[in-house]
């Protein structure tokens, strides 16, 4: 039997008005990946900050390699090797790449200074080993998130841990890049490195995890080898429930046409966009990561400008300038990225959620709170919100209830049209039901949704019809009537059907 590398025993964590974590345990061992599994706010994250140095646990042990520690700073984990991947990545836009990187562990030379030209060169070859295509002398800001996260992994090899803690690390990721964050894992592991992984895809679960552990409410409520356990199971102790997931059926009526783009075009990422959407649809946007969707959604939204082509809704030309004129206009777009820029931290999540809609509760003082609470809760009970109080500030909520209060946020506004990307990401596979039946209700009331997605079930249980895009264009329109999934997948790829079969 191998010897875990490092062990928790009777870890507990409350926070004012919650127990995060009660009397949990784990083990992780050289060589092994051990998947770490629960709904929206069971204590994954915060487990995760009480090995890492950012949180103190209120009682318990944390051994490495058989010895007790403390790790009272984040920089006390990884001198005794721990390092993570952090949900919400703790990175600096205005240092360079290389920078980032060694943050904290810069190579010195003999006088103690740091050697600049040792650090460039490291992160040069880091990121070549890992074929991230990123140039270490670039400041930080110049890249996306999802470069941003390889960023944030070849930190963690940097600072070459026995033990790797990586929170939903393919969350932000292309599905180029998962892949090769999945050979890194597996480079890891030959290397010996014991690696907590947390992630809501059971694919990737099942692919690189050899251990799981399932937390429910800040409990450890099952663990075990992958290979032994079925999926079902899995999900039975993580919900306390079978989990079936069906998708609503359709039952709204198609109205008359609200939104329709023509010829949409954009000087570098998408071009000849035509679609419409009408009352009561929900119209799917499928393709490959890079497609060019989100890039759409953003000039309908009015965060770009589109060089050519018009956008009318209801019967009227609209050319909104920005965020601000489209949602006026009654447009709302909920972007991929919801983490940091969806939510004010240091705000309650009732302000959040009533925020833009403010002008609509006009009352003041005491009544107007009352109003902006109301709004709230419908809005956030619909969503299966998991928080203690509505008061609670935004920032204090776990990473996939944050999500749900930004998307609460915008239908406050009661918009015609609404654009969720990517509604699910994130979010547990019992919650995702909710947003699923949320959407159908809200169709049903005569919305219009459009909806980016990259998960199959998902656009294939949602939509009415799926447009497919490709390479920054529409290759096909389809309607949702017993469609293959492969024929998504071979439109969206560019493969031809010969090809595919
Ligand atoms: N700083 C804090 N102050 C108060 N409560 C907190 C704080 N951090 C976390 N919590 C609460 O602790 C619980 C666990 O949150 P945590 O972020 O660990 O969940 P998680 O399992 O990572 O969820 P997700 O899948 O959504 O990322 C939640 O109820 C959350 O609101
Ligand atoms: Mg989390």
């Amino acid at each position: 039997m191998t010897e875990p590398i490092l062990t928790l025993s009777g870890i507990s964590k409350s926070f004012p008005g919650v127990r995060a974590l009660n009397d949990v345990s784990l083990e992780l061992y050289p060589g092994e990946v051990t998947a770490l599994i629960g709904e929206n706010g069971a204590g994954k994250s915060t487990l995760v900050k009480t090995m890492t140095g950012i949180y103190q646990p209120d009682a318990g042990e944390i051994r490495v390699a058989g010895k007790i520690v403390t790790l009272p700073t984040a920089h006390s984990a990884s001198a005794v090797g721990i390092t993570a991947i952090h949900q919400e990545t703790v990175l600096f836009d205005e240092m360079t790449v290389a920078e980032n990187i060694y943050l904290g562990h810069a190579p010195r030379n003999r006088f103690g200074m740091i050697d600049w030209r040792k650090m460039r060169a490291e992160a040069r070859a880091t990121l070549d080993a890992m074929a991230a295509g990123i140039d270490p002398d670039i400041k930080l800001r110049e890249l996306g998130i999802a470069k941003k996260h390889l960023v944030a992994v070849a930190r963690a090899l940097s600072i070459d841990a026995a033990v790797v803690i990586m929170d939903e690390p393919t969350a932000a990721l292309s599905q180029k890049e998962i892949e090769e964050l999945y050979v890194l894992i597996e480079l890891l592991k030959q290397d010996g490195k014991a690696i907590l992984f947390i992630s809501h895809k059971f694919d990737e679960i099942y692919r690189i995890a050899d251990r799981f552990i399932v937390f429910r409410d800040g409990e450890q409520v099952g663990k075990g080898m992958i290979k032994n356990t079925t999926q079902s199971q899995i999900v039975q102790m993580m919900v306390g429930r079978a989990v079936d997931h069906i998708f609503p059926e359709r039952t709204a009526t198609i109205g008359e046409t609200v939104l329709e783009a023509n010829g949409l075009s954009h000087p570098t990422e998408f071009e000849d966009i035509s679609f419409a959407v009408s009352k009561g649809e929900i119209l799917g946007f499928y393709g490959l990561v890079g497609a060019g969707r989100s890039e759409v959604m953003q000039a309908v939204f009015g965060m770009t400008q589109p060089s050519s082509g018009s956008l009318v809704l209801n019967g009227q030309i609209i050319s909104p300038k920005s965020a601000a004129d489209a949602v006026e206009a009654g447009i709302v777009y909920v972007p991929e990225e919801r983490g940091k820029q969806g939510v004010i931290t240091g705000e309650p999540i009732f302000k959040n959620v009533s925020l833009p809609s403010l002008r609509k509760t006009s009352k003041s003082g005491f009544l107007r709170m009352a109003e902006e609470y109301a709004l709230a809760r419908t809005y956030t009970e619909r969503l299966d919100l998991r928080a203690s109080s509505l008061s609670q500030d935004v920032s204090t909520l776990s990473g996939g209830n944050q999500q749900k209060v930004v998307i609460a946020k915008w239908l406050a506004t009661l918009p015609k049209v609404i654009i969720l990307d990517e509604p699910t990401k994130g979010i547990d596979i019992g919650s995702k039901a909710a947003v699923h039946q949320f959407m159908s209700e809200l169709v049903a009331e005569g919305l219009s949704v459009i909806m980016v997605s990259s998960e199959l079930p998902e656009v294939l249980g949602m939509s009415d019809r799926i447009v497919v895009m490709r390479e920054g264009r529409i290759v096909d329109t389809l309607e949702n009537n017993g469609l293959q999934p492969e024929t998504l997948v071979r439109l969206a790829a560019g493969i031809a059907e010969e090809q595919a079969a």
